[in-house]
């Protein structure tokens, strides 16, 4: 299965709409409507109900995914043992795979099985982990996500005390002299996007206020992007 073009934007803030917030009877719908939105890539959510208290998206998904989309897909894995599904989901047709910290006691090698599937590869941290938790994984991470809210549900408030980590990871990128990207995810609305990227992010994650926007998600990519430019 051929991936997409990872677009090699350093410079402008990402928006990865997060299919979270979507209608599920309608997923190849909320991709189409993202084609040509200035999204840059869709994030797609996994959860195994255990990690977090909630179920939603597997491999089949993914392939669907796959298919009806030219765009990036980023995966958050939000499940237990991440390495032991990782090869399926890099199958399926995922472009980059984000695992957890707090799932991952080895996650270098689980870094490393993501960029050998030719994947880029993410490591996320909890609100409650300390930033320092990724320091040493850096080197192997393509994107660091901070998590804003804890994972498990969308349309939750963002932790405004999250963002000082936010900058916290960022700066340690720079220390390392890496080109990591820093992703925000939960929460992250128009009314707090500047702040978001003021912080250090790179990636914004996006569910509710891009698919919930009552104008469709296009405008509500856009409401975040001129959030950005004002
Ligand atoms: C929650 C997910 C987020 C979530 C974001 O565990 O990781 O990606 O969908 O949704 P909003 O933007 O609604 O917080
Ligand atoms: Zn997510």
């Amino acid at each position: 299965m051929p991936r997409s073009t990872w677009p090699p934007c350093r410079d402008a803030v990402r928006i990865a709409p997060s299919l979270l917030a979507a209608d599920f009877g309608r997923l190849t719908d909320a991709v189409h409507a993202l084609e040509g939105s200035g999204a840059e890539r869709i994030h797609v959510d996994v959860m195994d109900g255990v990690f977090v208290p909630n179920f939603t998206f597997g491999t089949d998904t993914v392939r669907v995914l796959r298919r009806e989309t030219q765009l990036p897909l980023e995966l958050h894995l939000m499940i237990v043992e991440p390495e032991r599904h990782v090869h399926t989901f890099a199958e399926a047709g995922a472009d980059a795979i984000t695992v957890h910290y707090e799932t991952s006691p080895h996650l270098h090698r689980t870094l490393q099985q993501i960029r050998a599937l030719d994947c880029r590869a993410g490591a996320a941290i909890n609100p409650s982990t300390p930033a320092a938790m990724l320091d040493d994984a850096l080197e192997c991470c393509d994107l660091a996500l901070v998590m804003t809210i804890d994972p498990g549900f969308g349309g939750q408030r963002l932790i405004d005390s999250t963002l000082r980590k936010v900058t916290t990871v960022r700066e340690e990128i720079s220390r390392q002299g890496l080109q990591t990207e820093v992703e925000v995810d939960g929460g992250v609305e128009p009314e707090n996007a500047k702040a978001c990227v003021d912080a250090g992010a790179d990636v914004l994650v996006a569910g509710t206020a891009v698919f919930r926007n009552p104008h469709g998600p296009a405008a509500g990519v856009a409401a975040l992007r001129q959030a950005l430019a004002g």
